[in-house]
């Protein structure tokens, strides 16, 4: 599973063959350059979906539902899950947590008819209360919370469950206490953000965006700069555009058009 946020992104992780694709709430940080996944509203959300939508046909499509659209009630869950898939056009939808009312919300979503991924472990839009965005399940206490949630949310109806930032240990035994398929994130490459995965961001500005535990199978970022870099550097020694389209040899009417 990667993530992707535009048609762009959707049609190369399409044709790289992959299985699943997660409209992540991670958009409010790689896509719109926030410091968290706080800050995106459901109706941005919808807006990435949709693009993806059109870029995507193969993989199953998974919609984050973003922070304050699913934590009052069961019943602004499925409204914001329906939203999801009848707006965004996702095939799913991933929720955070597995506290009684989120394994509660996710069964009601299930029995509205919208398949649902959980997510436990670092669940970011967490943050306030757990600190930061540290490991979790590091005591045993932490671990059997992990873990039981876990299995709340396998029992609620959940498809597949996210394991986000937990020792490998503790997402072992998740994975063996559960029939449903767990995915894990930072550390075990199950599922990466795609500029994470593509080395889009590469200068230390831009470290509070990109996890330092993550594997980076490009370097993209770089390729563009490069790319941008010479394109700057080309016109302004005016060797591009070439010396055909520049304004003075078009004929008055192009250079008409032009201006
Ligand atoms: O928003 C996201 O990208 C995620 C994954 C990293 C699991 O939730
Ligand atoms: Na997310």
């Amino acid at each position: 599973m990667v993530t992707a946020y535009d048609y762009s992104s959707a049609v190369h992780v399409d044709s790289a063959g992959i299985d699943l694709i997660l409209v992540g709430d991670s958009a409010a940080m790689v896509a719109h350059g926030h410091g968290n996944t706080l800050p995106i509203s459901l109706d941005l959300m919808l807006e990435h979906c949709r693009a993806v939508v059109r870029g995507a046909q193969r993989p199953l499509i998974v919609g984050d539902l973003p922070f304050g659209s699913y934590e009052s009630s069961a019943a602004q869950a499925v409204e914001s899950a329906v939203r999801l898939v009848k707006e965004g056009g996702v095939d799913a939808v991933k929720m955070e947590g597995g506290a009684p009312s989120r394994v509660s919300a996710a069964r009601a979503i299930v029995e509205a008819g919208i398949a649902v991924m959980g997510h436990v472990g670092l669940t970011p839009q967490a943050i306030s209360v757990l600190g930061g965005f540290r490991a979790q399940g590091k005591t045993i206490d932490s671990a059997l919370k992990v873990v039981e949630a876990a299995l709340a949310l396998q029992e609620a109806g959940c498809f597949a469950v996210v394991l986000e930032c937990v020792p490998s240990p503790v997402a072992a035994a998740a994975t063996q206490a559960l029939q449903i398929p767990t995915i894990r994130h930072r550390g075990w490459i199950s599922v990466l953000v795609y500029h994470d995965l593509l080395g889009m961001f590469h200068s230390p500005d831009h470290s509070k965006v990109t996890p330092k535990f993550c594997k980076q199978f490009g370097n993209v970022g770089a390729v563009i700069t490069k790319a941008l870099t010479e394109y700057r550097e080309e016109v302004e020694a005016r060797s591009f555009p070439d010396a055909i389209c520049t304004p003075y040899k078009m004929s008055c009417k192009d250079a008409d058009d032009f201006a």
